[in-house]
């Protein structure tokens, strides 16, 4: 069930602005999806809306598109840093390449003037940036750091 634009509902979380957005070419956050795993998402500019957010992974393996420093962007294309394809940022699909007719996993957000909102009801805000590598192992495996 998609929230009502410009809704202020429980899990809607305020992710990006426009103006970031267009700075950075993708703002990445970290979100719980629907099984409470936790997914990287990037919002990219897209002309027609001003943002639109992705799942950071390639269709084609799971390569992650932004790694941390902002996805390599062209022309409004999303370019995947393994192979090369390249996502149109409003749609998705790629129509080139090792992912050719593939289309990245949406998230939806809702622009509302300079603010981005997360506003899809699979996915709830966890924290900015990155998932931090070395916590997604389940109980039972403590991490031994070793250095
Ligand atoms: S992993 Fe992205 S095109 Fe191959």
């Amino acid at each position: 069930m998609r929230a009502v634009r410009g809704g202020r509902g429980m899990s809607d979380t305020v992710v990006a602005t426009v103006e970031e957005v267009e700075e950075r070419r993708s703002v990445l956050f970290t979100a719980y999806d629907a099984r409470g795993n936790r997914e990287e998402v990037i919002v990219v500019p897209c002309e027609e809306t001003g943002a639109k957010a992705w799942v950071n992974r390639c269709t084609h393996e799971a390569q992650r598109l932004d790694r941390g420093m902002g996805a390599a962007m062209r022309d409004g294309e999303i370019i995947c840093p393994k192979h090369g394809s390249m996502f149109d940022a409003c749609s998705g699909d790629c129509d080139n390449g090792e992912a050719a007719g593939t289309t990245l996993v949406s998230v939806d957000v809702t622009v509302d003037g300079d603010e981005v909102t997360l506003t899809d009801s699979n996915y709830t805000f966890a924290h900015e940036g990155e998932k931090e590598s070395n916590d997604d192992v389940g109980p039972g495996s403590s991490s031994h750091l070793s250095f």
